[in-house]
C-alpha cells in the first residue's frame, strides 16, 4: 500500500485580489502570502497596487527574455536599491550596467570551480565544530537548526573568503547583518507605494545600528590588510588589486566594504536556508533520508568526511534540488523595465517592476507534476535535463545568475554529510514553519528539532546519537 505523503509547510495564496490596504499588510509580513493564486496557473499577470505597476512572469521563455536576452532592458531597479542598497551599497549584487560589469569581473577568479574546491577542507572543518557541539548537548536536545544552519555557514563564509583576517566579532556581525535585514519587507512595501525613501519604518534605527557596527568591522579589516598586503589569494586581497579593464580605476575603501559584506550576506544565509529546509524535508520523509544516509556511508566508508567523498553524493545533490524547488531560498528576483519593452504579447512600460516569483515557478501547475509534493527523482540526471531551464532557478539565470552557485551546492553537500553521519534530525510536531519571505526564504518561527535517532520502527522513542 501506497504510504500518505505527509503535509508540508506552504503558502496558500488568496483565492481574490486583496484590497490594497490588506495587500500592503500581507506585503509586510509575508509579501509571498499577497501573491495571487492566478501565479501558480498563468504565465503572466499583472497588477497594480495605488499606482504601481507589477508585472509577474512565470512563462519560461519569458523568464528566459527577462533574465538573459533582453537583461539590459531590465535593471535591478529602484526596490532592490531602496531595499539593500543602504547596507550594500553599489556593490555587485545592487549595482547595474558597467559598474556591475566590472566588479562581476573582478571577483569572478575566485568563485571558480578549481578554487572553490580548494575551500572543500574549511567547510568541513566548520561542520565538524557544529558537529562537535551538537555532541556536547543532553540527550533528546531540542534546537533551532535555522539558527544552526546559520552559525555554521556564516563560520564557513568567514573562513573562505577573509580567512585568518584579524579577529572578527562573528557573534556580533551575524546579530548586525540579521538586524539590518528585518525591516526589509517595510521597505518594499513603503516602495510600493511610493512613499519618499526618507519615512520611517518600525526596526530603522535598529538596522542603522547594525548597519554602522558591519561597516566598522569591515572596514578595520580592509585597514589592516592595507598596512599588510601580503601576497594573498583571498577574496580581500582580490578586490583590493581589482582594476576596472576600461577606465584603469581601482575600487575604493568603500567598493571593497561593500562588496565584502555583499559576499558575506549573500554567501551565508541562502546557503543557510537551503540546509534548514533539507534537513526538515528529511525528517518527514525517513525513506529519503535512509538512502541519503547509506549514500554518505558507501562514499565515507563509514570514516570522517573528506573532499574527495563530495562527488560520490549524487542522490544526496538531488535531494537539495529538490529541496531547493520546494522552498527557494531567494524566492522572488526582482527587475524593473528600463524603457518600455514587449514582453510576449503585454507592452511593459518603462519602470513597471518585473516579478520573477521563483517560489511559484516551481510550484506552477503547468511546469510540475504533483508541485506540492517532495520527490528527488525529478533531479535525476535525464529528468533534469529534459526540463525547460527556466522552470527551475534557485541561483537565478543569465548574466546575473549567482556566482557563488558551486561554492553553495559544495557546501551544502559538505555539511549534510558531516552531520547526516552523526545525527537524525526530527521536527517538533506541532510546528508548521511557514515558509516566510524576507529577503530570503525562512521558517517562520525557526526551525525547532531534536537530536537523535529513532532507536525502531514501532517504539519512537529517542536517543541522542554519538558516534
Ligand atoms: C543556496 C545558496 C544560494 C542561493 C539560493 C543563491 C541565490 C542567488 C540568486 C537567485 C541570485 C541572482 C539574483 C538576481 O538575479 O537578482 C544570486 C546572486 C548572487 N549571489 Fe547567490 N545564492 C546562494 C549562495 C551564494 C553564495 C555562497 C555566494 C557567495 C559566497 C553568493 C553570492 C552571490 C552574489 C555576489 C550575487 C550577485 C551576482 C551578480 O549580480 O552578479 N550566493 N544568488
Amino acid at each position: 500500500m501506497h504510504k500518505k505523503a505527509p503535509r508540508l509547510a506552504a503558502i496558500h495564496p488568496p483565492k481574490m485580489p486583496l484590497s490594497s490596504f490588506r495587500l500592503l499588510q500581507m506585503v509586510v509580513d509575508n509579501p509571498i502570502k499577497a501573491w495571487p493564486q492566478a501565479i501558480y496557473r498563468q504565465h503572466l499577470y499583472r497588477s497594480s497596487v495605488l499606482g504601481h505597476d507589477t508585472i509577474y512572469v512565470m512563462a519560461p521563455d519569458l523568464i528566459r527574455t527577462v533574465l538573459l536576452d533582453e537583461a539590459d532592458n531590465f535593471k535591478k531597479g529602484e526596490i532592490v536599491r531602496r531595499a539593500l542598497g543602504p547596507a550594500l551599497g553599489d556593490a555587485i549584487l545592487t549595482a547595474d550596467g558597467s559598474r556591475w560589469r566590472w566588479q562581476r569581473r573582478s571577483v569572478a577568479a575566485i568563485f571558480r570551480q578549481e578554487r572553490v574546491r580548494g575551500f572543500l577542507p574549511a567547510m568541513i572543518a566548520a561542520a565538524e565544530r557544529t558537529r562537535n557541539r551538537w555532541h556536547s548537548l543532553p540527550s533528546g536536545t531540542e534546537i533551532d537548526v535555522a539558527q544552526e544552519m546559520m552559525r555554521t555557514t556564516f563560520d564557513i563564509i568567514l573562513n573562505t573568503v577573509v580567512p585568518g583576517r584579524g579577529n572578527i566579532e562573528t557573534e556580533l556581525m551575524k546579530h548586525s547583518v540579521t538586524h539590518y535585514l528585518e525591516p526589509t519587507s517595510w521597505i518594499v512595501a513603503l516602495a510600493m507605494i511610493g512613499a519618499p525613501s526618507w519615512v520611517p519604518y518600525p526596526g530603522i534605527y535598529r538596522a542603522r545600528r547594525g548597519r554602522k557596527q558591519l561597516h566598522c568591522m569591515l572596514e578595520s579589516l580592509i585597514g589592516q590588510a592595507k598596512q599588510s598586503p601580503a601576497d594573498r589569494n583571498d577574496l580581500l586581497s582580490l578586490l583590493l588589486n581589482a582594476t576596472d579593464p576600461e577606465t584603469g580605476q581601482s575600487m575604493t575603501a568603500m567598493d571593497v566594504r561593500d562588496n565584502l559584506l555583499t559576499f558575506i550576506t549573500a554567501g551565508h544565509e541562502t546557503t543557510a536556508l537551503a540546509l534548514t529546509w533539507t534537513l526538515y524535508l528529511l525528517s518527514l520523509h525517513p525513506e529519503v533520508e535512509r538512502r541519503v544516509k547509506r549514500e554518505i556511508a558507501a562514499a565515507t566508508g563509514g570514516g570522517p568526511v573528506r573532499p574527495t567523498h563530495i562527488d560520490a553524493l549524487g542522490y544526496t545533490h538531488q535531494v537539495i534540488q529538490e529541496a531547493m524547488r520546494l522552498y527557494p531560498p531567494a524566492a522572488l528576483i526582482l527587475r524593473e523595465a528600463r524603457r518600455d519593452v514587449t514582453l510576449g504579447t503585454e507592452h511593459v512600460r518603462a519602470g513597471t517592476s518585473v516579478y520573477v516569483p521563483v517560489y511559484a515557478v516551481h510550484r506552477h501547475e503547468t511546469l510540475w507534476r504533483e508541485p506540492d509534493r517532495f520527490d528527488p527523482s525529478r533531479f535525476e540526471p535525464a529528468a533534469a535535463q529534459a526540463r525547460d531551464r527556466y522552470s527551475y532557478l534557485p541561483f537565478g539565470a543569465g548574466p546575473r545568475i549567482c556566482i557563488g552557485q558551486n561554492f553553495a551546492l559544495l557546501e551544502a553537500a559538505a555539511v549534510l554529510a558531516t552531520l547526516l553521519s552523526s545525527f537524525q534530525l526530527r521536527i517538533r510536531p506541532s510546528h508548521n514553519p511557514e515558509p516566510r519571505l524576507r529577503v530570503t526564504l525562512r521558517p517562520a518561527g525557526g526551525m525547532p528539532m531534536r537530536i537523535g535517532i529513532e532507536s525502531g520502527p514501532s517504539s519512537g522513542q529517542e536517543i541522542l546519537v554519538k558516534t
